[in-house]
């Protein structure tokens, strides 16, 4: 076993000659923080920074966002994809508005019950909104623990690695600790032949083209452009038959992303 001094002394070297600047880690504004890790949960670093600083003119406080039209924050949201997580993302600010008079709970147990905030957020925000010394894990934490204190192991899985990071974590300064892992992982990343393949945890990001998932962008990009359209006219702009097509009309429903009204089919409110 390497030792943990060492680990940190690593990984805290790295950081102080490559730190990585974000917009987000240059405010303390815990609603902002919560926009730029939904945005960060699926999407790389480079692709968020621009849409991060355009959502945040649009939107500036997380009521301007509660009170916003559900198509105003998809259009803000295009380029980034996985468009469910604009949805939870207006949810969550709607929640946190209505319930908690505007401000975002430093209480990970409460995060974890708001919309779009799961296991490795709700760690994220506790420790990047509110500095508190939390244990968490995602895609690049995963990778520089698995890389360095598993070498030989294949299957590792995150109940092995908690300890770990619990035994890791700068309780001083838990905030730049966690950016210094993350930036480290990214590091690997690009170092490195796929350095989290070896965790229970991995999958790989599938294919975008021809996937149900293109396809569901395809039509919020219709309904931003025309408002409304009857589900015989997708046809023209999706690939798919028409049971796939029920079937994904019907997910994106069951997401609050889109709204029957008669025949035609039009984004939620
Ligand atoms: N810095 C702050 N949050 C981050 C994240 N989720 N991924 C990469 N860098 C970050």
């Amino acid at each position: 076993m390497r030792s943990i001094p060492v680990f940190k002394k690593i990984i805290s070297d790295y950081y102080s000659r490559h730190k990585r600047p974000m917009p987000w880690r240059q405010t303390r504004d815990p609603y902002r923080i919560v926009v730029s890790e939904v945005m960060l949960q699926q999407t790389q670093v480079p692709r968020v920074i621009g849409k991060y600083r355009q959502f945040i003119k649009i939107f500036p406080t997380i009521k301007f966002l509660a009170v916003a039209p559900l198509s105003d924050v998809l259009r803000a949201w295009q380029g980034l994809g996985y468009n469910r997580r604009a949805v939870l993302l207006k949810q969550f600010a709607e929640k946190i508005v209505s319930e908690y008079k505007g401000r975002i709970p430093a209480d990970r147990e409460i995060l974890k019950t708001l919309p779009g905030i799961g296991e490795a957020t709700s760690g994220s925000l506790c420790a990047f909104a509110f500095n508190m010394p939390v244990v968490f894990i995602e895609t690049n934490i995963r990778s520089v623990f698995i890389h360095h204190f598993f070498q030989d192991k294949e299957k590792i899985s995150d109940k092995e690695i908690f300890p770990l990071v619990e035994r890791a974590l700068d309780r001083d300064n838990p905030r730049e600790w966690y950016y210094a892992l993350m930036d480290y992982g990214v590091h690997l990343k690009a170092t490195l032949p796929n350095p989290g393949r070896k965790s229970r945890h991995y999958v790989k990001q599938s294919a975008f083209h021809g996937s149900d998932r293109q396809i569901r962008s395809t039509i919020v990009k219709v309904l931003l452009a025309k408002g409304r359209v009857r589900e015989e006219n997708l046809f023209p702009a999706v690939c798919a038959d028409r049971e796939r097509l029920k079937k994904i009309i019907r997910s994106m429903s069951r997401d609050g992303l889109i709204t029957r009204v008669q025949e035609y089919i039009r984004l939620s409110e």
